[in-house]
């Protein structure tokens, strides 16, 4: 039976600044996909997790990918968590529903979607990455390094199923006319590959295929809320899902890069870099409306039925790690908004600083040498 996995994932208000959607918001998305979805039959399971002020649904199918009716489920109930918003006067109430009406599919309409459709394995293991306070191109550098790389992913040596690589599909998020996106493999094309993954920004990881069999490892969100809106409205705080063992990189092995805490774009009003800190679930934002946070839950799932999840950044492990992010943040932060602290003037283009630029450009004089 083929399965589809359908994260779908929106900020619709928060308590107390872009901190956490309320119980009550949280419940009431719970309820709509309980009673619309599970009841109704339309699912077979589902999951809903909070990161910093973001609500992520993942459900569980056989509809396919890019589904009318799922994704039409996941809107209503971001409808429904936006009316809680209201009436409770959070924060952001309704922030990333950017249309007004529903129309087929929630890419272009602000939520953000990774989903992927295969062939259940006899055990068929999976982690949700869900991130809060920053943007998709924060997964080019540990899906890469995960994938890609034998200092992280031992298998590539080890495990003849991982040998002959895997197939990573890149989406220029810059384009908006049609979605543009290049297949390249590693490892013949990695050099190529590294070349688009360093701009984050720019490129991004939208979906993971192994060679060995075909079977689909990842997917990442891609949505650019700036290019829909056309300013910043909030950041686009993405979400993924990455299969793990067998034919694809162990689950640690998919881990092991993000204890590097590497510099992200993100946190305060969505425009500065900051250390990506892998926090435990439900964990809220704090320090400068950030930092830019990552959290996983592992989970099996066995005829669309998921088991409960384990969280994996709950480990003293990963204690360690926060601490290296707050130190790496804090490093960056004492240099405020000056050059590197800041993010790069592509993303602040959908910012205020432009109209300052353009107030400022017009008292200039030209002197002559
Ligand atoms: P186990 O022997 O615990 O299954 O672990 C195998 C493995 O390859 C972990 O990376
Ligand atoms: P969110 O995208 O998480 O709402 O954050 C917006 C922001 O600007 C925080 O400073
Ligand atoms: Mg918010
Ligand atoms: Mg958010």
């Amino acid at each position: 039976m083929k399965i589809t996995l359908s994260a779908i994932k929106a900020d619709v208000g928060s308590v107390g600044g872009h901190n956490r959607p309320s119980k009550r918001l949280t419940q009431a998305i719970i309820d709509h996909v309980e009673n619309e979805g599970k009841k109704k039959g339309l699912l077979i399971d589902y999951k809903v997790f909070t990161t910093g002020d973001d609500n992520f649904i993942l459900m569980s199918h056989t509809r396919g990918v890019d589904n009318p009716d799922i994704h039409k489920l996941a809107w209503d109930s971001f409808v429904q968590g936006t009316a809680i918003a209201k009436e409770q006067g959070l924060y952001g109430a309704g922030q990333d529903l950017l249309k007004d009406a529903f129309s087929g599919n929630v890419r272009g309409m602000g939520p953000s979607s990774a989903e992927i459709e295969f062939e259940e394995r006899p055990s068929e293991p999976f982690i949700l990455f869900m991130c809060d306070k920053t943007d998709p191109g924060v997964f080019n550098l540990p899906l890469f390094r995960g994938f890609a790389d034998p200092f992280h992913n031992a298998g590539l040596l080890l495990a003849p199923e991982m040998q002959v690589g895997f197939e990573f599909t890149i989406m220029d998020v810059n384009y908006t006319e049609a979605d543009k996106v290049i297949k390249l493999n590693v490892p013949a094309e990695a050099y190529d590959l590294a070349v688009l993954l360093r701009d984050p920004e720019h490129y991004v990881i939208e979906s993971i295929k192994a060679n060995s069999t075909g079977d689909q490892a990842c997917s990442v969100s891609t949505s650019r809320l700036h290019n829909i809106a056309g300013k910043y409205t909030g950041k686009d705080d993405p979400v993924a899902i990455v299969r793990s063992q067998k034919q694809f990189p162990s689950t640690g092995e998919i881990l092991s890069p993000l204890a590097a805490a590497h510099y992200v774009v993100g946190d305060n009003r969505g425009s500065h870099n900051v250390a990506l800190m892998p926090c435990k679930l439900g964990s809220i934002i704090s320090y400068f409306d950030g930092p830019a946070i990552i959290t996983a839950a592992g989970i099996c799932i066995h005829n669309g039925v998921m088991t409960e999840e384990v969280d994996l950044f709950d480990q003293p492990f990963w204690d360690f790690v926060r601490n290296k992010a707050a130190e790496k943040t804090f490093a960056i932060r004492e240099q405020g908004y000056f050059g590197n602290a800041m993010a790069p003037m592509e993303e602040l283009e959908y910012t205020g600083v432009m109209e300052s630029l353009k107030r400022l450009d017009k008292k200039f004089v030209l002197r002559k040498k």
